[in-house]
């Protein structure tokens, strides 16, 4: 029985076969559990602040690390797929100055937000380079 506390069990066809990058996808999958375990708490914004900063941080992460990769093969969708993070990144710091001025519905929005990135994003765009960075030996 799943726990109800969870709200993303991680999929193993959402493996890219690219241990980098499929340990981050796997760790955000953790992040955003725990956001929605807050949410499903009713724990304090006070404390629920530092774990969206986290989630942030770890993102710019993310991000950075895909997109070196992208430059270092000569990924020829790199600026397509940059564009696409920078908008995710946009998206959520809006949505986290909402939540601070708002409550707990605008954290299941970024909630909602963060789980559609991932899943969404993952098995549309970053499922494009998977054979690409394979063939380029990426781990
Ligand atoms: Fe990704
Ligand atoms: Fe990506």
């Amino acid at each position: 029985m799943q726990d109800s506390n969870v709200l993303i069990v991680w999929d193993s066809k959402w493996e890219l076969g690219i241990p980098t990058i499929d340990v981050q996808h796997k760790h955000f999958v953790g992040l955003i559990n725990s956001l929605y375990s807050c949410f499903k708490n009713f724990v304090s914004k006070e404390d629920v602040l530092p774990i969206i900063e986290d989630l942030v941080n770890y993102e710019s992460i993310h991000f950075g690390t895909e997109e070196q990769y992208m430059l270092s093969t000569n990924y020829p969708e790199f600026e397509k797929h940059k564009a696409i993070h920078s908008n995710l990144k946009t998206d959520l710091l809006a949505l986290i100055e909402k939540y601070k001025q708002g409550d707990s519905s605008d954290l299941m929005n970024l909630i909602d937000h963060l789980e559609n990135w991932l899943v969404e994003h993952l098995i549309t765009e970053d499922f494009r380079y998977k054979e690409h960075f394979l063939k380029a030996n990426i781990k």
